[in-house]
């Protein structure tokens, strides 16, 4: 019998399970081949590789530990269903190289997702292949770039951007090879159709927006900035982050828009706080159809001996005509297209509840915010980010009077909620809003704890500069010099902490 206490991998560093015996024959590799010594990895014992693994989750902050206003990003509760269901063995073990015959299941839930994303969209059809909201504009955006190719319209080489436009916009029209021409807004924080159109002729490809805007306010113009776009020939593209705004409302297509990006992770929950996995699908208009990234999931009757799904229907995999070509590998990330598809089954027609929890969350917890700081005689420290009295599922907020009363930064608020146990909402963005922070609380938190937020926010605003600019002291790492870890990148476990 093996001795617990010395196996191969294990001496004498503590308990563990004895090694499966195998037999030389059973080995993988010819005996050649197998390394002759230990590499060297921390050599442990199964409970302390335990401890180890959920000491360092419980230093990481998470919508599982607490509330995360994270503006713009939409870091909403995952429900652990869609876990359940994503694990299903017909679903995790299949390879998209398996024939159509084996896949139709999944294909199925491909397929319907396409349609549901169409149809909140306004959309005629939809890729489920890029992988992240900045991929999906890039992929858009070549397939607007090949659309006006086809058209003998190769002169269209300028896409415009508002100034509050998300940094991924301007970058991946630049990564297509486009000039980026910036548009200001006006006093409120919308489009300045003047300076819309000072700006369109024939060289332009596309409008970039989303609507509600960075801002977390509606666009009111926003039919008649399509018009002016459109009237020049050029294209809307909608950039859905803020999609969670609007489902169920309204949408992209209504508004006059020709191709739409979805933030997957973002509206449909699915993990995505550290940078993914995402899904980021696109959705068209049907004369950009013809561009879109192969292969999309397309339906038909079933044919003699093709056993169906239970919906009669026979999935099968199309190539769009004029394909960009691939972005990423058949459905991209398709396991986190099928938690989203449960996250939207649960909800079905009902999405629009989601939209107005998320829209009246979010207008709660900015008026609660207000309150509070009025009764706490700290309301003249910071100002709404725009000029106006409706927002939708997010609001800025403008630290800028704290700065020249006390020296207190919107970066000095985000780390002092840390220490009050929040994720730090985010911070500089929109550009357009001086010292912002952008909260965003999502359909899914409960009141007590859009109350409980907005009493905290308002006593660290409060707080002395001091004990802020020092903040956050109870985290695992306190404030870092973000210049020096940009200029000094290391990430390398040192050598004595193996
Ligand atoms: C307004 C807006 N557009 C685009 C993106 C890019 O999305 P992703 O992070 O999925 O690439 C974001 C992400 O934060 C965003 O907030």
């Amino acid at each position: 019998m093996t001795n617990l206490w010395s196996h191969k991998g294990a001496e004498g560093m503590g308990y563990a399970q004895p090694a499966p015996l195998l037999h030389e024959d059973d080995l993988p590799l010819a005996s050649g081949l197998l390394r002759s010594s230990l590499p060297r990895w921390p050599r442990l014992s199964e409970p302390e590789m335990v401890r180890h693994y959920t000491g360092l989750s419980r230093k990481n902050f998470g919508i599982d530990t607490g509330f995360y206003p994270l503006g713009s990003c939409t870091m909403k509760h995952n429900p652990r269903v869609n876990e359940v269901i994503a694990q299903m063995p017909g679903i995790c073990d299949v390879h998209p190289h398996q024939p159509e015959h084996h896949l139709q299941g999944l294909l199925s839930i491909f397929h319907e997702m396409q349609h549901m994303l169409s149809v909140c969209a306004g959309m005629d059809e939809v890729t489920l292949q890029p992988v992240a909201g900045a991929q999906g504009e890039f992929t858009a955006v070549r397939c607007i770039q090949e659309y006006f190719r086809h058209r003998g319209e190769a002169q269209r080489t300028r896409i415009v951007v508002p100034d509050s436009a998300h940094g991924t916009n301007p970058a991946s029209a630049a990564m297509a090879g486009f000039e980026i021409v910036e548009v200001p807004s006006t006093t409120d924080g919308r489009i300045d159709l003047d300076a819309l159109e000072a700006v369109l002729d024939d060289t332009i490809a596309a409008m970039m927006i989303t609507n509600p805007n960075t801002l977390g306010l509606f666009e009111t113009d926003i039919a008649a900035a399509a018009e002016l776009v459109h009237g020049v020939g050029g294209q809307m593209y909608y950039d859905g982050a803020n999609f969670n705004a609007i489902i169920g409302r309204t949408s992209p297509g209504l508004m006059g828009f020709d191709a739409v990006h979805y933030n997957l992770h973002k509206t449909f929950s699915q993990p995505h706080g550290g940078g993914g996995p995402g899904s980021g699908p696109i959705g068209v208009k049907s004369h950009l159809a013809p561009f879109l990234p192969g292969p999309v999931v397309d339906v038909r009757a079933p044919r003699d001996g093709e056993k169906a799904v239970d919906d009669g229907r026979w999935y099968v995999w199309r190539e769009p005509e004029h394909s960009i070509g691939k972005v990423q590998q058949w459905h991209g990330n398709a396991g986190a297209v099928v938690r989203c598809w449960a996250f939207y089954r649960r909800y079905g027609r009902e999405l629009r509840t989601m939209t107005e929890h998320a829209v009246l969350n979010a207008n709660y917890l900015r008026h609660a915010i207000h309150r509070e700081a009025k009764e706490a005689g700290v309301d003249h420290l910071f100002v709404d980010g725009a000029v106006t009295d409706v927002a939708k599922h997010e609001f800025t907020l403008s630290m800028l009077p704290a700065k020249e009363a006390t020296g207190v930064t919107a970066m000095d608020i985000a780390k002092g909620l840390l220490d009050r146990g929040y994720m730090a909402p985010t911070v500089y963005f929109p550009l357009v809003v001086p010292e912002c922070l952008m909260i965003e609380p999502t359909e899914t938190e409960a009141k007590s704890t859009l109350d409980a937020f907005a009493k905290d926010f308002v006593a660290v605003v409060g707080a002395d500069a001091d004990t802020l600019h020092a903040a956050p002291i109870t985290t695992p790492v306190r404030r870092v010099d973000e210049v020096y870890a940009a200029r000094n990148l290391c990430v390398r476990v040192p050598d004595e902490e193996l």
